[in-house]
């Protein structure tokens, strides 16, 4: 039989990684952070120094680099990149603007499709990305686009960095969620759009619990 999938797209900052993963959890299914992988493959391309204007470089480096997602004592996903843990490193502005780079190549988005279809197992996988539900996922059982405005994605944003001790400014963080949202949406291969079976929630002033509630109705009509 079919395993189901559920895909969960959307805008950085639209809540999808925390709404993903409670949802996974909650419906004991596993879990793929697709924009993991680019971003891995971002941080790989800058530990060997590749240049992100040279795509038969990045697109080698997408096929060779070794990716691996392991819980670790408290039962934290960490995201192992060529046997070194990078799970920090992937969160960085840094490692975002090269994963949004490199994933306008078409030969790295093909590099990973197969990588990425490899995460359905059973009983069922959550996948959360940016076209999870238009290209990787196609027949999946359940689309949803969640969406928030800019404006709150960066408080969020904001919130998450301070906590973490990075300094930056809201208004610097809502000119690179403007800009990278219109490099997504405006690339030729697979740009961010919802897939036309998929339900649209607005998070804007909606608290994880409430999404997650809505998004697990989905699933049990
Ligand atoms: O979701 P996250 O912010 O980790 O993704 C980082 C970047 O990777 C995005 O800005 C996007 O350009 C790219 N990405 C993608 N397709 C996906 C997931 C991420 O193009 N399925």
């Amino acid at each position: 039989p079919e395993i189901p999938v559920l895909t969960i797209d959307g805008p950085s900052g639209s809540g999808k990684g925390t709404i993903s993963r409670a949802v996974a959890a909650r419906l004991g299914w596993h879990y793929l952070d697709s924009g993991a992988l680019y971003r891995a493959i971002g941080v790989a391309a800058g530990w060997a120094d590749l240049d992100l204007a040279d795509p038969a470089a990045l697109v080698r480096c997408a096929f060779d680099t070794d990716i691996g997602f392991r819980p670790d004592a408290a039962g934290e996903p960490r995201v192992v990149v060529n046997g070194v843990d990078a799970t920090d490193e992937l969160r960085t502005e840094t490692a975002g603007a090269a994963a949004s780079a490199i994933a306008a190549i078409p030969e790295v988005r093909a590099a990973l499709r197969d990588r990425q279809r490899a995460f359905r197992r059973p009983p069922g996988l959550v996948a959360d990305g940016r076209d999870m539900g238009t290209v990787i996922f196609p027949d999946a059982r359940r689309k949803v686009f969640l969406t928030a405005s800019a404006e709150e994605r960066a408080e969020r944003r904001y919130k998450q960095l301070k906590d973490k001790g990075v300094s930056v400014t809201l208004d610097g963080l809502l000119r690179e969620i403007l800009a990278r949202d219109a490099r997504d949406a405006s690339r030729a291969v697979a740009p961010l759009r919802p897939a036309d079976d998929a339900v649209r929630i607005d998070t804007t002033g909606l608290g994880i619990d409430t999404v997650v509630e809505r998004v697990l109705a989905l699933m049990h009509p």
